[in-house]
């Protein structure tokens, strides 16, 4: 499959037009077991939330995950952002978030705004590598402690685009010298996913 000629864009399109329930509006509805309170609980240790921080949600869609992190952290000031517009006015409209329709590699807040910056189960859809690397600089310029989520190694959708730990680590490195403190974690779903949290200087 040329993963630049699939449209993912039109199937999120699609998805946020659909009567469908959180879950599967953000594309959960084929993982089994989900536990997103479990999930959230994990994002904040790693990233050491505290109260009234600034946290940015890249790529937030509906807000599936969105809502377990404002259920377990409810004093942060919370900005989601999302590249489909339908599905933007739609967490907007549904759970009264903050969240405003752009694309994740564009620049949109000022260097360290905010104190974290999530990105969670949506570099899969990126057009390519140069972009997903444009997307950690973005992350890492606008907070000191990035939670880049659900990264697939291996995937049962062949038109989604796949990391290597290493190349991603690498590219991380590049954007913040070696003094960053960078951790890979195994994925929440499946064991061919992974997570690198970034605590830069
Ligand atoms: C699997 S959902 C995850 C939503 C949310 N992060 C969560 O975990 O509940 C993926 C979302 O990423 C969005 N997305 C895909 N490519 C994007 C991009 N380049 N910039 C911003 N959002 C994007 C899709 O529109 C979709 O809403």
């Amino acid at each position: 499959m040329n993963k630049a000629a699939f449209d993912w864009d039109a199937v999120w399109n699609r998805k946020g037009r659909e009567d469908t329930e959180l879950k599967a509006l953000c594309g959960y509805n084929h993982v089994e077991n989900v536990n997103i309170d479990k999930i959230a609980a994990s994002i904040i240790s790693d990233l050491e939330v505290k109260q009234e921080d600034r946290f940015l949600d890249i790529a937030c869609g509906g807000g599936f995950l969105s809502s377990a992190i404002l259920r377990k952290a409810p004093d942060i000031i919370y900005v989601g952002t999302e590249r489909s517009a339908v599905i933007a006015r739609k967490h907007r409209q549904t759970l009264g978030n903050a969240v405003l329709n752009f694309s994740a590699h564009e620049a949109v807040f000022h260097d360290d705004f905010f104190s974290h910056c999530l990105c969670f189960s949506a570099f899969q859809y990126f057009p390519s590598h140069d972009y997903a690397k444009e997307v950690l600089r973005q992350m890492l310029r606008q907070a000191r402690r990035a939670y880049i989520g659900d990264l697939a190694i291996k995937s049962h959708d062949d038109s989604h685009l796949l990391y290597k730990q290493d190349e991603v680590v690498s590219w991380i490195m590049d954007i913040c010298g070696h003094k960053a403190s960078i951790k890979v974690t195994e994925g929440h779903f499946y064991t061919t996913r992974f997570n690198v949290i970034v605590h830069r200087p």
